[in-house]
């Protein structure tokens, strides 16, 4: 579902990633952890295409990244969710207009874009918060939304960096099931996380950064 054959990417004179291959199969749900500036974001954001590998092959959902023009990236999109910190809510916004925003370039009836929305609200908890404006949230809330809004257009990949950053380990908990839920519904799912308890007995497999590589493999 997704996979890197031979991934380098720099940043001027900084290489960030070397040579990187790697493979997250269909219905996976993994993680790829390391330390700070290791390249967790880098490699997230390569696999969506808002970043360009200097060499080597992408593959995201059975798209092949090196042959994906500007034009298209557009309909990869629809078939990756993202929850980053960098796409937060729109604070004028209502919680069910956040997630019906995502659905704008799907040119959808309005009842049909209701239906969706209202699934996954439902799906995250948060029907009951539909008309509320993201700063009567709790965090935990906000975090919901944001990944209502990537689940919306029903996604075949989902990819999430420090998704539970700023919560606290009770909430982190609550986030993760909802990972798990997304996932078991066939979802592939990749994580970043420089958090080891987030994936420590999950039975998952972990990619772990060191030095621009994937220095090992292992299950959390
Ligand atoms: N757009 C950019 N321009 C220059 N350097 C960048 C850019 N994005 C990230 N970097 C650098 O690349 C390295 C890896 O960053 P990042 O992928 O954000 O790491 P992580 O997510 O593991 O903390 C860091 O040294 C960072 O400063
Ligand atoms: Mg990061």
């Amino acid at each position: 579902m997704i996979q890197f054959i031979n991934v380098s990417k720099s940043y001027d004179t900084d290489i960030i990633l070397k040579d990187i291959s790697f493979t997250i199969e269909k219905g996976e749900l993994a993680f790829v952890t390391g330390p700070s500036g290791v390249g967790k974001t880098t490699l997230l954001r390569l696999i969506y295409c808002a970043e360009r590998p200097d060499e080597g092959d992408i593959i995201t959902a059975g798209w092949d990244l090196r042959k994906l023009k500007q034009n298209t990236i557009p309909f990869l999109r629809r078939n990756v969710g993202i929850v980053f910190q960098d796409f937060r809510l729109l604070l004028n916004k209502t919680v069910f207009e956040n997630v019906a925003l995502a659905l704008r370039i799907h040119d959808m009836h309005p009842k049909e874009i209701k239906e969706h929305v209202n699934g996954v609200l439902k799906e995250v908890r948060l029907k009951h918060k539909e008309n509320v404006f993201p700063h009567h949230l709790s965090g935990g809330e906000q975090q919901r939304v944001v990944i209502a809004r990537a689940m919306v257009s029903k996604p075949t990949v989902l990819l999430a960096d420090e998704p539970t950053g700023n919560l606290d380990s009770e909430t982190s908990k609550a986030i993760m099931n909802l990972f798990r839920g997304i996932n078991a519904k066939g979802t592939t799912v990749l994580i970043a996380t420089h958090n080891d308890s987030l994936f420590q007995g999950t039975g998952r497999r972990v990619l772990h950064l060191r030095d621009g590589q994937v220095e090992k493999e292992f299950i959390g």
